[in-house]
């Protein structure tokens, strides 16, 4: 049998509004870690998409004159292309409204219809329609205008009374069983920092869950129930095992399944974690290996709106700084798991200091003396006894390859980036361009020699998060295969008899307009 695939997965955006940073973040780490993932050997299917169901859409539509599937389709494109040009390579897009995924949420629904995990009653409590979400009168109580408001920070919308006969999923029944599942799979709520809080809600008693709307109309029908559609939510979340295959009483799915990582922004790890797991444990699925929270980016210290309009357009910033600078500046800038600004200020210093200054101008000066002094040939494999640099970069490589591992993306960079140090550090205190006049040419050979090999070891650390700068430095350096991402042994036992091959500068500095 075929090994299982590392299947990666990213939240399916809802199609409501255009993409921006927050989006980007998300789709960018699915494809870095992939990426990683890829590098080290592993065959991995990543799965990105759009959530196309719910009144929000519905309701955007209608204000946009066309109808639900038309918007769909439009915004769901936007998302596509913005992929591309952000380099993302996803091995497949799925959109809720596809007859592939719809036939097999019905399937899904009929399911816990017949084992008796879905049962019909009345729903009453107070809605709101921008979270899709009910809440109790404890959960919402009256503010002092007598409103209720949606607890949901981020929201905080006037909610509606609504009564609805309505599906439910006995998500009550599967607190215990979540949280035996928690503890015999600790590696599930990732990062850990963030398990208490997910054992605490579970361990305080779950409610079941309405998983109907006889209010909206776009939605997945109801099986034998006209009038009712699939809440969002439900539809939703079943997507990871839909595109996988998921059918009942099939098991082609299991070539991906279960799936490796859900990544998600930290505000739907819930659903992801307690609703999602007991869905499957009902549909006799295993649940995930594990979901991974990331923290959520404001923008010059204010949360991103509609009301303030600033939503930031990744395309805004890969227009001036290029799209590797784009997917380097995100994840160096803030650790991922934790909440950061972003500044348009902030993200030109980073790009000056770390990409145009430590990295851009290393590699220049670097390929120009070895040019100027050795005639523009390079070494074969380096012998790292006399390769000091060299040796303890491939030191630090073990390292580096665990912060990938556990998505501690920013640990890696920062590891990353203290050998860039240690490089510009030995050039400015080695001076090539003094040992240049010596007539014995060998300490110079070795020592530009060390600079070359550790510069072809740091683009294929890089390679992950810039796919495109790393592949250039690559050819720089005259590492032989190309294009495609090299592991450090490739790298090191390049053969010899390359010569450098200047390029524009990797990373043109950007000064005050
Ligand atoms: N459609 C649901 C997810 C269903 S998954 C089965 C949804 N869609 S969304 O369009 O609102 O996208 C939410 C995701 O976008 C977040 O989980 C996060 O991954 C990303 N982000 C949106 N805004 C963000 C920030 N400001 N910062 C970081 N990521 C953010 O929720």
């Amino acid at each position: 049998m075929t090994p299982k695939k590392t299947y990666i997965t990213t939240p399916l955006y809802y199609v409501n509004a255009s993409p921006h940073i927050g989006h980007a973040y998300t789709t960018l780490a699915a494809d870095i870690y992939a990426r990683w993932k890829r590098q080290k050997g592993e065959t991995v299917h990543l799965l990105t998409g759009t959530d196309e169901h719910g009144s929000k859409i519905e309701q955007a539509a209608v204000a946009a004159g066309v109808s639900p599937q038309a918007y769909a389709d439009k915004v769901s494109a936007e998302f596509r292309d913005l992929w591309a040009h952000l380099g993302v390579h996803f091995d497949d897009f799925i959109r809720t409204t596809e007859p592939r995924h719809k036939d097999r949420v019905q399937d899904a629904f009929r399911s816990l219809v017949a084992s008796g995990d879905a049962y019909k009653g009345v729903y009453k409590g107070y809605y709101c329609v921008s979270c899709e979400t009910y809440w109790t009168d404890t959960e919402a109580p009256e503010d002092e205008k007598a409103v209720r408001r949606c607890p949901n920070a981020d929201c905080r919308k006037p909610l509606k009374l609504t009564e609805e006969e309505s599906w439910f999923f006995k998500l009550s029944a599967y607190g215990p069983r979540l949280l035996d599942f928690y503890k015999a799979h600790p590696g599930f709520l990732q990062p850990s920092q963030r398990a208490k809080e997910i054992e605490n809600f579970v361990a305080e008693g779950l409610r079941d869950l309405a998983i109907s709307r006889s209010k909206v109309a776009w939605g997945v029908p109801v099986p034998d129930d006209a009038g009712h559609v699939v809440y969002v939510w439900f539809d939703a979340l079943l997507n990871y095992a839909t595109a996988a295959g998921w059918r009942p009483g099939d098991d082609a799915y299991k070539a991906l399944w279960p799936a490796d990582v859900h990544l998600v922004g930290k505000e739907i790890y819930r659903f992801h974690t307690v609703i999602w797991p007991a869905m499957l444990m009902a549909l006799g699925v295993e649940p995930p290996k594990s979901v991974y929270a990331h923290g959520w980016w404001t923008v010059e210290g204010q949360k991103m709106s509609k009301s303030k309009d600033n939503f930031v357009d990744p395309r805004e910033f890969t227009r001036k700084y290029g799209v590797d600078a784009f997917r380097y500046v995100l994840f160096r800038e803030m650790p991922f798991g934790n909440d950061g600004d972003f500044s348009a200020e902030a993200f030109k210093k980073r790009y000056n200091a770390d990409l145009a200054n430590d990295l851009g101008n290393l590699v220049s000066r670097v390929t120009n003396m070895v040019d100027a002094y050795l005639d523009g040939a390079l070494p074969g494999k380096p012998d790292p006894e006399r390769s000091p640099v060299l040796k303890r970069a491939l030191a630090a490589s073990a390292d580096i390859g665990e912060s990938m591992d556990r998505l501690a993306f920013q640990d890696a960079l920062n590891r990353i980036w203290a050998v860039v140090g240690e490089l510009n550090l030995t050039v400015n205190d080695r001076k090539p361009w003094v040992m240049a006049k010596d007539p014995d040419k060998e300490p110079l050979k070795h020592l530009l020699f060390d600079l070359v090999g550790t510069l072809r070891v740091v683009a294929g650390w890089v390679t992950p998060f810039m796919p495109n700068k790393a592949a250039e430095m690559q050819m720089a350096l005259g590492v032989r295969k190309f294009p495609g991402p090299l592991s450090v042994h490739e790298v090191l036992d390049g053969p010899a008899g390359h010569r450098i091959r200047k390029g524009a500068p990797l990373f043109p500095r950007m000064e005050e307009k």
